[in-house]
C-alpha cells in the first residue's frame, strides 16, 4: 500500500517514485496547480497536483481537509525560494502521478490548527484531536519513556508482573471505584489505587524485583496533573536500602531524561528534608526553578501588639512567615489585591505586606497596611531577615502553619512563574529534580480527631523512631521519599514494613483496631509471618512524567482518552446510567433516580 510515511521523506529520495498513504492537512488551488499537504504520523508532505493528467486533477479539486488518499508520485527538489523549513520534508515536493481517494470525510467541526479549541471541543471529537501533529507527537512519546522505562528495568533484573483489577480497597488516601458483584450479591469489588498490597506480596512470594506499568483509580477531585484512572510505573524490590533504592530510581529517571530528551539532570540529584521544604518553601514539592524562599517570622510575633500576627505565633501549630519579593515594590495595588484573593483559595484569610521604599529612612521609607502596628526592634528583625532592599516587597502570612505553608508556598510559584517574576529574575528555566525524604508518618486530622498515614500505613518509621509511634506519633519519622521535578511530585515511595509485629504496632497508631486490622489486611499480615524479606519501593506517575517532557499544560494531554475535571468521558458520554435489567441482575437498586451527565 505505502513505501514511506509522509513525514520521513528529504532530499535522499529524490526521484524516487513513492507512494504515501494519509489525511489531506490542507489543499490551496495556486492557478492551475493544487498542492495538498498530507499528513500521517510521521509529518507532511506536500503533494503537486498539476492539470496535465486530466483524471487524478479533477480528482485533486474534489478533495477537502481530512479526507484519505493514497498518493503515489515522484520526489523532486522545490522551486528555488518555495523550501518550508517548518516542514521535515521542506525541502521536496511530490508530483503527483496517481491519486486514489480511499475514504472521504464529512467536514470537520474544527480545522485541525486551530489553537484556541475548547477543551470539551476537543474531548468530545477526540479521534480528531488525536490526529493532530502535537498530539501525535505526545502520545509517541509517552510510548518512547515506557519503552525507555522497561529497557531500564529489564536490565536491571526487574519483571512485570500483572496484579487484579478487581481487588479490595488499597488505602491510598483517595475514595475507591467500587464494582458490584453479580455472584455475591451485596459485596463489591474496589478497583486498585495502587497495586501496593500485591506488590508486597510479591516480595513476601520471592519474586525479588517486580515492576508494572499499569492504571490506577482513584475517586478524588481533579486537577491539572491528576486524572481519575492513571498510570503508574510501579516497583518493588527486595533487599535494598532507602539508599540504594532511591539511586537505582534516580538512575532510571536520568537515563530516560538522556535517552528521550538528551537532557542531563544533575547528578546526584538534590536531597532534602520535609521539614526544610516546608520551612523554605511551604511545600513538599518546591519547584526549584524559582528563586524565592520564605523567612520565619514565628518567634519574633509572639510579643507584638497586632493580633493578626501575634495569636498565630503563640499557637503550637502556628507559624508566622515573609515572603520577600525582589523589585516587587514595582507591583501595583491591584496587582497585590489580586494575590490577596489568590492565597484565600488556601485558606489565607489576608495578605500583609511591605513596601520598602527607601530603607535608610526608617519607617518613613516602608508603605505598609501593618508597619504601624510592629515595634522597632520587629520591624528591624524582619527587615534584616529578608534581606529586603529598597524596591522589594515583603509578603505576609500568619495562621496554623499548614495554611501558611499552602498560601506562600503557592504564591511563591505563582509570582516565581509570572512575568513580573520572570523579567525580574525570579525564575530560571531548566530541570529542576530533588529528592524530599524524612516525611512524617502521620498527620493529625482535625476534622476526625485522630491520626492518619502521610504516605500509606505500610511504609516502615526510620530506624529508631519506632517507640515513638505509640509515645509521639506526630514526631515519628517515616523511611519515605518522593521525587520532585520542577514542582510536580513524579514519584513517591518507601521501605515498608516487613515485620508483622511493627505493622500492627502503626494500625494502632492509626486506631484501626485488631480486628479491623484482620478483616481488612489479615492476607497482608499473615503473609508477613512467613519470613517477608525487608522490601521497598516506589511509583511513578507516567502521565505527570510525559507531561513534563512535552510541555504539555495538563496530563490530559498525555493520554490518548482522558476524562474531564467533571470525571466523564465526553467521547463515551461515560459514566452513564444502567439499566433496569442489569441493576436487578446486580441486587442493586437506586436510592435516588440517576442525575444525566451534563
Ligand atoms: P502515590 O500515591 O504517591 O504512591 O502515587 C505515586 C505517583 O503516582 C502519580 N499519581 C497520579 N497521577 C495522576 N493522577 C492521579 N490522580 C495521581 N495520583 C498519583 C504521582 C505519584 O507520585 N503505592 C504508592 C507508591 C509506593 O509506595 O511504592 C503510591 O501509589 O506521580
Ligand atoms: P486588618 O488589621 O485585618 O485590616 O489586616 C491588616 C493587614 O493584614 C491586611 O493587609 C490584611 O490583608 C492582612 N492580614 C489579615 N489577616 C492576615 C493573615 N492571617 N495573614 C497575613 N496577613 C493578614
Amino acid at each position: 500500500m505505502r513505501s514511506h510515511y509522509c513525514g520521513e521523506l528529504s532530499a535522499s529520495q529524490i526521484d524516487q517514485t513513492v507512494t504515501l498513504c494519509g489525511w489531506v492537512h490542507r489543499r490551496r488551488d495556486h492557478g492551475g496547480v493544487i498542492f495538498i499537504d498530507l499528513r500521517d504520523r510521521e509529518g507532511l508532505a506536500q503533494i503537486v497536483c498539476d492539470p496535465d493528467r486530466e483524471a487524478m486533477f479533477k480528482l485533486a479539486e474534489t478533495l477537502r481537509n481530512e479526507f484519505c488518499l493514497r498518493v503515489t508520485g515522484r520526489v523532486r527538489q522545490r522551486p528555488e525560494g518555495t523550501g518550508n523549513a517548518n516542514m521535515a520534508s521542506g525541502e521536496i515536493e511530490i508530483l503527483c502521478l496517481e491519486l486514489e481517494l480511499l475514504n472521504p470525510s464529512v467536514t470537520p467541526p474544527f480545522q485541525l490548527d486551530d489553537e484556541h479549541l475548547s477543551e470539551t471541543t476537543r474531548l468530545t471529537h477526540r479521534v480528531l484531536d488525536l490526529r493532530r501533529p502535537f498530539m501525535q507527537r505526545n502520545l509517541m512519546l509517552r510510548y518512547k519513556v515506557a519503552m525507555a522505562v522497561r529497557r531500564y528495568l529489564d536490565g536491571h533484573g526487574f519483571i512485570d508482573i500483572e496484579t487484579p483489577m478487581l481487588t479490595r480497597s488499597t488505602p491510598e488516601g483517595a475514595r475507591d471505584y467500587l464494582v458490584p458483584s453479580r455472584v455475591h450479591p451485596g459485596s463489591f469489588f474496589a478497583l486498585p489505587q495502587s497495586p501496593q498490597l500485591f506488590k508486597q506480596l510479591l516480595m513476601v512470594a520471592g519474586f525479588d524485583r517486580y515492576y508494572q506499568i499499569t492504571k490506577c483509580f482513584r475517586d478524588e477531585d481533579l486537577r491539572a496533573d491528576r486524572q481519575p484512572e492513571f498510570t503508574q510505573i510501579d516497583c518493588e524490590t527486595s533487599f535494598l536500602s532507602e539508599q540504594d533504592i532511591r539511586d537505582l530510581f534516580e538512575t532510571m529517571i536520568r537515563e530516560v531524561f538522556h535517552e528521550i530528551m538528551a537532557v542531563d539532570l544533575p547528578n546526584p540529584f538534590p536531597v532534602m528534608a520535609y521539614s526544610q521544604a516546608m520551612a523554605r518553601f511551604g511545600s513538599d514539592k518546591p519547584d526549584l526553578r524559582v528563586n524565592l524562599e520564605l523567612t520565619e517570622l514565628t518567634d519574633l510575633m509572639a510579643d507584638v501588639d497586632f493580633k493578626v500576627f501575634s495569636e498565630p505565633a503563640r499557637l503550637a501549630n502556628g507559624r508566622v512567615a515573609a515572603l520577600c519579593i525582589p523589585g516587587g515594590a514595582q507591583l501595583s495595588r491591584g496587582e497585590i489585591d489580586s494575590y490577596t484573593e489568590f492565597v484565600k483559595i488556601y485558606g489565607a484569610r489576608g495578605l500583609a505586606w511591605i513596601k520598602v521604599n527607601e530603607r535608610a529612612k526608617g519607617r518613613d521609607g516602608l508603605q505598609s497596611p501593618i508597619v504601624k502596628n510592629l515595634h522597632e526592634a520587629c520591624l528591624e528583625a524582619v527587615l534584616a531577615r529578608t534581606g529586603a532592599n529598597d524596591g522589594d516587597l515583603i509578603f505576609f502570612g500568619a495562621d496554623k502553619a499548614k495554611v501558611v505553608n499552602d498560601a506562600l508556598g503557592a504564591l511563591r510559584v505563582r509570582i516565581g512563574q509570572s512575568e513580573f517574576g520572570r523579567a525580574n529574575g525570579l525564575f530560571t528555566a531548566g530541570w529542576r529534580p530533588l529528592w524530599v525524604v524524612d516525611f512524617p508518618m502521620f498527620e493529625f486530622d482535625e476534622e476526625n480527631r485522630r491520626f492518619t498515614a502521610v504516605h500509606h500505613p505500610f511504609t516502615a518509621p526510620k530506624p529508631g523512631h519506632e517507640d515513638r509511634m505509640e509515645q509521639d506519633p506526630g514526631s515519628c519519622l517515616a523511611q519515605a521519599y518522593d521525587m520532585v521535578l520542577n514542582g510536580w511530585e513524579l514519584g513517591g515511595g518507601s521501605v515498608r514494613i516487613h515485620q508483622e509485629a511493627v505493622q500492627s504496632k502503626v494500625f494502632r497508631a492509626l486506631n484501626i483496631g485488631a480486628e479491623e486490622a484482620q478483616e481488612k489486611f489479615g492476607f497482608l499480615l499473615d503473609a508477613l509471618r512467613y519470613g517477608a524479606p525487608p522490601h521497598g519501593g516506589l511509583a511513578f506517575g507516567l502521565d505527570r512524567l510525559v507531561t513534563l517532557m512535552t510541555g504539555a499544560d495538563s496530563i490530559r494531554d498525555v493520554i490518548a482518552f482522558p476524562k474531564t475535571q467533571r470525571a466523564q468521558c465526553l467521547l463515551t458520554q461515560a459514566p452513564s446510567p444502567a439499566d433496569d435489567r442489569q441493576l436487578k441482575e446486580l441486587s442493586l437498586r437506586l436510592r435516588e433516580a440517576p442525575k444525566i451527565a451534563t
